[in-house]
């Protein structure tokens, strides 16, 4: 058997061969459910496409950069779902375009963070972090009190999402500019931070994840 492994570590051509092989294999397994599943396109239960201000709301969010401190994907690992909530399905993100799963954790995973806080508590917060959070690095953003969000922006957003594929009917792009209408960029963002939530999830889901199903120690 030893044998047999040491001859295959000596003779890189046939190694070469089989690392293709088993690679082939791996990613073939890992690609296929994604084209031919449609659960991957499928909103999870209870997930909605965003408001219109909360549509504003997430471009303040990409536009300042949120996602270079922010993730907004819990793992599956007991540490995770015990300090942020369920876990991340893939069905809870079909209207994210694009996603924000982010990589960097400077500060905490956000996508549970809706009705943590107060929206007082997250002006305060936004503002200056400092004011609530004494030892925080997080920069304030105070101009996003003062900047008034665009109507024709959040129109056009919305309009860009539609096309590709996030289902909103013709009224709610109509309405987008009155239901925006002298609103700030902090407030967008406040509405929008509110909305991030984990879908309701199946008994299955549940029973596998402990903070649904028992209490911390
Ligand atoms: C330089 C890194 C950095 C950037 C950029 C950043 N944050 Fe933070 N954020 C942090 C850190 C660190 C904390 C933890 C300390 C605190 O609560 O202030 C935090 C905490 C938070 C919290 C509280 C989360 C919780 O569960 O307690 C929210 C909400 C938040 N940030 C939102 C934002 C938003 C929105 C933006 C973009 C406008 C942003 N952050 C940009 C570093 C950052």
């Amino acid at each position: 058997m030893s044998g047999g492994h040491e001859r295959l570590e000596r003779n890189i051509g046939l190694m070469a061969v089989l690392i293709a092989a088993v690679i082939s294999v791996g990613g073939f397994v890992e690609i296929v459910p994604l084209i031919v599943g449609s659960h991957m396109e499928q909103p999870a239960p209870g997930v909605v496409p965003l408001s219109a201000i909360q549509t504003a709301g997430r471009d303040v969010y990409l536009r300042e950069g949120c996602y270079n401190c922010h993730s907004q994907q819990v793992r599956s690992l007991d540490d995770e779902t015990l300090r942020y909530g369920p876990y991340a399905i893939a069905g809870e993100s079909v209207y994210d375009h694009p996603f924000q799963w982010g990589s960097k954790r400077t500060g905490p995973d956000l996508s549970r963070v809706g009705g943590r806080y107060s929206d007082d508590w997250h002006r305060v917060h936004l503002m200056n972090a400092r004011d609530v959070v004494p030892e925080s690095n997080m920069p304030g953003y105070p101009w996003l009190a003062e900047d008034r969000l665009d109507g024709d922006e959040v129109t056009a957003m919305m309009t860009a999402l539609r096309r590709v594929g996030v289902p909103y009917s013709d009224s709610e792009i109509a309405g987008a500019k009155a239901a925006v209408d002298g609103k700030s960029k902090l407030d967008a963002l406040i509405a929008y931070l509110q909305s991030l939530k984990a879908s309701p999830r199946e008994p299955i889901a549940a029973a596998m994840n402990p903070t649904q199903t028992k209490s911390a120690p």
